[in-house]
C-alpha cells in the first residue's frame, strides 16, 4: 500500500560526543557505505514526505553542519544546537522552539542509526496515529542485548518503561527486547513531557527513554513496533560495529545480486555499493571493489584485485587482476589489464585491448586497436585497428597546457615511441620504434625520428683490450 501521509516533523539525534569510537571525528559524520552515517538517514527521509527536519548537533557541530550544507536537497533541514550534551532528552528539549507549531507525529531519529529503512518509520508511524497511541517506538529481540535500553513489560505485556544498560537492576540484563532509538510521539504529549524530565540516573542525563514510563503512568498508550530484521536499526557505537554494519549492508547487496544471476566467486571478500548495477552470469572474483555508479554487462569477468569506480564496462569483456578503472567505459568484448590504469573520461571501444602497465586518461580507443604494455596515453583520440607498441608516451604537457594526439585508423606505433603533442598520426601510417614524433604524419607514410645509427667496427673489441692492459685485471 502506498503511503504518502505527510510527516510534519522528524528530529535527528545527531550531537552526542560518540565517546566509545575514540575518534576526533564526530558520530555521524564516520562513512559506511562511502558516506557518513547520518546521511543515511536523510536518504531514507527522502523516501517519505517529511515537512520539517530538525538535526541536533553538539560535538563536532561545525563539522556536521558543513557536511550537511554539501548535501543536496537539504532545504528543509535545520540544525538545531545542543550545548552542553546532556542526554536524547535534553537534545529534544533544544528543538522545543521549532516544535511550538506542530500538530501530529513528530519522529525522533539516532544519528547513529544508519540502517533504519523509509517503510519501517512509516509503519512505526502509522501503528501510533492508529492506536491513538501517544508514543510507538521500535524495538527488536537481540541475542546479545547489551549496550542497548530495555523494554519493561508488565506481566500482561503492557510497555511501562524503558531501563538503560547501566541502570539496569536485578535480571533485567537478561530482557533480550531492546529500544531501537526510532520512536514516533504525539507532538502535544512530547511538549508536556520533555520539560518534566530529570537527570536522576546512572549517568546524570536527560533520558529521551524515561518518556516511555512517563506515558505509562500518565495513562498515555505506549505502542511498540517490532523491527523485522534485527540488524536494520543497530546503532552503532563502535569502529566494530561500524565494521559489522558496513559488512551486513555488503552481503545482503551482494546476495541481492546473486539472487539476480551474478556469480559473485567469494561473497566475503568482495565489496560492492548498492548504486553498482550488474547483469547476470558476470563473474566477479575476490578482492574487487566496484563503487559508485559503475555498470557491469553479462558475461564480463572481473578478475582478483579490481577497483573499479563510477565506469561502465560492457558485455563479454575481461577487466584482468589488478586494474585501476574511474570514471571511464570498457566496451564489449574488450581486455583490460593486468596492473592497468585507467583514469577518468577513458573510452575504449569493443574489443580493443589494454594491457599491463598502461596508463590512460582522456583518450577514446577506437573498435580493435591495441595498446598493450607499459605505455601511457592520454588527450588522446585513437581510430580502429590501431597497434602501439611497448613503452610509448603521448606526451600531452608541457609544463602549462595539455595537447592532443589523433591516431588515425589502422597506424601502427614502433615501440618506445614519444609523441609529441599536438600531432596527428594519419591513417594507416607507421612510426618505426623508438622514435620521436613533432610533426604530422601524412596517411600511409613511414615516419623515422631518431639518430641513424653509426658503426665502428671492431671497436668494443679494441677497448676491451686496452683497458685490461692497463693492469685492470681480475684479482682472482
Ligand atoms: C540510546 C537509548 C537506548 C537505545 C539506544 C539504541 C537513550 C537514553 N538511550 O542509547 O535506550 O537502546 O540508543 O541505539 O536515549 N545524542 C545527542 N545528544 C546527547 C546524547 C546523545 O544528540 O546529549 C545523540 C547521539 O549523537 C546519538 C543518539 O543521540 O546519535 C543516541 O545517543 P547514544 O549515546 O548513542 O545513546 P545509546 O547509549 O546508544
Ligand atoms: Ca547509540
Amino acid at each position: 500500500m502506498e503511503d504518502n501521509r505527510e510527516i510534519p516533523a522528524v528530529i535527528i539525534l545527531a550531537a552526542g560526543k560518540g565517546t566509545r569510537m575514540n575518534s576526533a571525528i564526530p558520530k555521524v559524520l564516520h562513512k559506511l557505505r562511502g558516506k557518513p552515517l547520518l546521511n543515511h538517514l536523510l536518504k531514507t527521509l527522502s523516501g517519505l514526505s517529511a515537512a520539517r527536519v530538525m538535526v541536533v548537533t553538539g560535538s563536532g557541530a561545525a563539522e556536521v553542519e558543513e557536511s550537511l550544507r554539501q548535501i543536496p536537497d537539504n532545504r528543509n533541514v535545520r540544525t538545531v544546537r545542543q550545548e552542553p550534551q546532556s542526554g536524547t532528552g535534553h537534545a529534544v528539549a533544544q528543538c522545543l522552539p521549532l516544535l511550538e507549531d506542530i500538530e501530529g507525529s513528530v519522529l525522533v531519529l539516532s544519528g547513529d542509526t544508519p540502517g533504519v529503512r523509509t517503510s519501517t518509520l512509516l509503519n512505526l508511524d502509522r501503528e501510533r496515529t492508529l492506536s491513538g497511541a501517544g508514543v510507538s517506538l521500535l524495538v527488536g529481540n537481540l541475542e546479545n542485548p547489551r549496550g542497548y535500553g530495555r523494554i519493561l513489560r508488565e506481566p500482561d505485556g503492557k510497555i511501562v518503561g524503558i531501563r538503560e544498560q547501566k541502570d539496569l537492576e536485578g535480571d533485567q540484563d537478561r530482557i533480550r527486547e531492546v529500544n531501537l532509538g526510532v520512536y514516533s510521539f504525539d507532538a502535544s504529549f512530547l511538549r508536556r513531557e520533555i520539560p518534566r524530565l530529570d537527570d536522576g540516573n546512572a549517568q546524570k542525563e536527560y533520558y529521551l527513554t524515561d518518556l516511555v514510563g512517563a506515558a505509562a503512568r500518565a495513562g498515555v498508550k505506549v505502542v511498540s513496533f517490532p523491527s523485522e530484521d534485527s540488524h536494520e536499526a543497530k546503532g552503532i557505537n563502535t569502529l566494530s560495529e561500524l565494521a559489522d554494519m558496513e559488512a551486513k549492508m555488503n552481503a545482503n547487496n551482494i546476495q541481492r545480486l546473486m539472487d539476480s544471476g551474478v556469480r559473485i566467486v567469494d561473497p566475503d571478500n568482495t565489496w560492492i555499493d548498492d548504486s553498482v548495477s550488474i547483469e547476470p552470469d558476470a563473474v566477479i572474483h575476490p578482492m574487487t571493489f566496484l563503487r559508485g555508479a559503475t555498470r557491469i554487462g553479462s558475461g564480463t569477468v572481473i578478475e582478483p584485485g579490481a577497483v573499479v569506480t563510477d565506469s561502465v564496462i560492457g558485455r563479454n569483456a575481461r577487466i584482468l587482476p589488478y586494474c585501476v578503472i574511474s570514471g571511464s567505459e570498457v566496451g564489449d568484448g574488450a581486455s583490460v589489464g593486468p596492473f592497468s590504469h585507467m583514469r577518468p573520461g577513458s573510452r575504449l571501444g569493443p574489443s580493443t585491448k589494454i594491457g599491463n602497465f598502461v596508463e590512460t586518461k582522456k583518450v577514446t580507443v577506437g573498435e580493435g586497436s591495441k595498446v598493450s604494455h607499459l605505455t601511457y596515453i592520454g588527450d588522446a583520440e585513437i581510430g580502429e585497428k590501431v597497434n602501439i607498441g611497448a613503452g610509448c608516451v603521448t606526451c600531452n604537457y608541457d609544463g602549462f597546457a595539455k595537447y592532443r594526439t589523433v591516431i588515425q585508423d589502422g597506424v601502427f606505433v614502433g615501440s618506445g615511441t614519444m609523441i609529441v603533442a599536438p600531432v596527428t598520426l594519419g591513417k594507416g601510417s607507421l612510426v618505426a620504434a623508438g622514435s620521436t614524433i613533432t610533426r604530422d604524419v601524412a596517411p600511409d607514410a613511414l615516419a623515422v625520428a631518431r639518430a641513424r645509427q653509426s658503426e665502428k667496427e671492431g671497436w668494443a673489441a679494441r677497448r676491451r683490450e686496452n683497458l685490461s692492459g692497463n693492469g685492470k685485471k681480475d684479482k682472482s
